[in-house]
């Protein structure tokens, strides 16, 4: 529906879902407050993502620091690669984002455009400052992190997490080793993710603090996806990174096995989060039909990802909306904290055959004659040979010389029984501000001239509403008690004020599936009337029917669980 979007936002602050943060300060560019609604909808979409990405499949979640020392986002890559391209007005000194500015004016220039070809564009081009109407410009690279100090010493750099998935790779050791070493395992987390973008606009799609949901699944590169046949007729929609790259807009229909087999899914657990993403994106009411994956070219993906789909979903009245990045991050991450840190983060997994492997290794061949030519270093040099089969540097950065020592040189066949390695990372990561858009624009529709929210029963804020039909002779006391005894299953909301009708309308405007009614007969013989938001139909049922019938109709009761994770045991 043109237009719906605005309207929804319109809405959501009428209504109270959400709102501009420090509106009596004339508020401030990116910061948004969810209300009552927006936080029970909250709510609703992370337990449903909880059911669907994490208990689904055994895996556990965590809750690590939003803030996070110098170190950890010098060694993740951030503090070098988390920028985006800022343009100066050079007569006003306004900033924007220089490729947005462009994609604004028609000039398309790619994500990951370096900043000289964007300040060319933008001055070739003759885009105009939306400020003063100039059209001179100078590009640079923002780092969008909010920096900041860890406690009283000014060189304590900390930075607020752009992603929480930090917080799941620096403790990954730990982590691993509570959930008793094994892969595939999945780490979920919950949390508040800080990006000082340069032009918040759009409301609650780009802002400076907001709600993730990251699942970051580790896994034995060699091993298959196991949860790939659950999925593998899954249709997937997909803008190739081929087309993408040529700014072609052509999405093709693959199947989740197809893309892998076909090489445009280069992982099969990434194929897998896919499908299971566009179901997870179904249920929130958007179709699949306007759904895409996209794939982003190289220069467009962040440092870490070796690929990248954006999971896109068409947003009446505002096109497409990136609601997920879902990234092969391979070992870059903890490879990366392993050496910065000098933790190993490398895990072994037992062979099932034991392999043979040739190894050079390292003798003394009299001890006499090393403690004679290394003098005290000695110990050293039994250290460095013992753990290297290339000691060469070592010794000579001891400031002895190979040839001077009495060092035997062996070939040996050695049989081995585990093999070592960085355990590879697949993220769906989820914004939640972006997903309640789309879902609450995929609801909003108009019946008789009202608007109806038709939000999927799962994830509606409220999920059930009393109403006595008037409030007097003792129906409002019966409505309220139905009211309270309901609200130990489900989101409840009692009114009583004004017409019927009006709270009818009320109630359908903010999306309550379900609306329960008192009435005189009730009175007599103990039934109620269920009312349905989206066909205004009416049921009787009897008092004692009503929170089975109302469980069945919201269809909550808890997913099944499917069994515990395989995959090869570790060690
Ligand atoms: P964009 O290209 O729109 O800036 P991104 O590619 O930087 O987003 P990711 O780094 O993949 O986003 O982050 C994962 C998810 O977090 C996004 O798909 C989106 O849902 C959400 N997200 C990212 N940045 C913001 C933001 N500034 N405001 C709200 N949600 C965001
Ligand atoms: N974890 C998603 C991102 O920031 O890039």
């Amino acid at each position: 529906m043109e237009g719906a979007y605005e309207r929804v936002v319109e809405l959501a602050k009428r209504r109270g879902f959400f709102w501009q943060a420090y509106e009596i300060y004339g508020g401030v560019g990116g910061l948004y407050v969810m209300g009552p609604l927006g936080v029970s909808m909250k709510n609703k979409i992370v337990e449903l993502w909880r059911s669907m990405f994490v208990r689904k499949h055994g895996f556990v979640e965590v809750d690590a620091p939003s803030l996070g020392p110098y170190r950890v986002f010098k060694a993740s890559g951030h503090v070098d690669n988390f920028m985006d391209p800022v343009a100066e007005c050079l007569r006003c000194g306004r900033k924007f984002r220089a490729d947005h500015l462009l994609a604004e004016s028609g000039v398309r220039a790619g994500e990951g455009a370096p900043v000289e070809e964007l300040e060319r564009l933008l001055n070739g081009n003759r885009v105009r400052c939306p400020e003063c109407g100039a059209s001179e410009w100078r590009v640079s690279r923002f780092l969008t992190m909010f920096e900041t100090r860890i406690g009283p010493y000014s060189e304590d750099v900390g930075f607020l997490r752009p992603e929480t998935a930090q917080g799941i790779f620096t403790e990954f050791r730990r982590i691993y080793e509570v959930t008793r070493e094994r892969l595939p395992l999945g780490v979920a987390q919950i949390g508040r993710g800080f990006r000082n973008e340069i032009s918040p606009r759009q409301a609650m799609i780009r802002l400076r603090e907001f709600n993730m949901m990251e699942l970051e699944f580790f896994m034995d590169p060699e091993a298959g996806c196991p949860y790939m046949d659950e999925v593998a007729g899954d249709v997937l929609p997909i803008l190739t990174e081929e087309v993408a790259e040529r700014g072609g807009e052509d999405v093709i229909e693959v199947s989740a096995r197809d893309a892998v087999e076909r090489g445009i899914v280069r992982n099969a657990c990434l194929a897998y989060f896919m499908a299971l993403s566009a179901r997870f994106v179904e249920s929130l009411g958007v179709p699949r039909s306007h759904q895409r994956f996209h794939g982003k070219p190289a220069r467009e993906r962040a440092h870490y990802s070796a690929q990248t789909f954006d999971h896109e979903v068409d947003v009446p009245g505002l096109g497409w909306l990136e609601v997920a990045g879902l990234a092969y991050r391979t070992d870059y991450d903890l490879r990366s904290h392993s050496e910065a840190s000098g933790k190993d983060l490398s895990v072994s997994v037992r062979l099932p055959e034991p392999e043979l492997v040739r190894r050079t290794r390292w003798r003394v061949s009299s001890m006499e004659e090393l403690r004679r030519a290394a003098g005290d270093r000695w110990k050293d040099v039994m250290r460095i040979i013992s753990s290297s089969e290339d000691p060469a540097r070592e010794i000579a950065a001891l400031g002895l010389r190979m040839e001077d020592l009495p060092l035997v040189r062996e070939e040996i066949v050695e049989k081995v029984n585990v093999r070592r390695f960085y355990p590879h990372v697949v993220e769906p990561s989820y914004g939640i501000e972006r997903l309640m858009v789309a879902s609450l624009s995929w609801a909003y529709g108009m019946r008789e001239g009202r608007v109806i929210l038709s939000l999927p029963p799962r994830v509606a804020p409220v999920q059930v509403a009393v109403f006595p039909l008037v409030s007097r002779d003792g129906l409002d006391d019966v409505a309220r008690r139905i009211a309270s005894e309901l609200s130990r299953s489900f989101d409840v909301m009692y009114d009583d004020d004004g017409s019927i009708g009006r709270r009818y309308a009320r109630a359908d405007e903010i999306g309550v599936p379900f609306a329960v009614t008192v009435d005189y007969e009730t009175l007599s013989d103990g039934t109620v009337t269920i009312r349905h938001r989206d066909t205004w139909e009416q049921e009787r049922v009897g008092e004692g029917e009503l929170a089975r019938r109302l469980a069945e109709l919201l269809g909550v009761g808890g997913p099944a669980r499917s069994p515990a994770r395989s995959g090869p045991r570790s060690r």
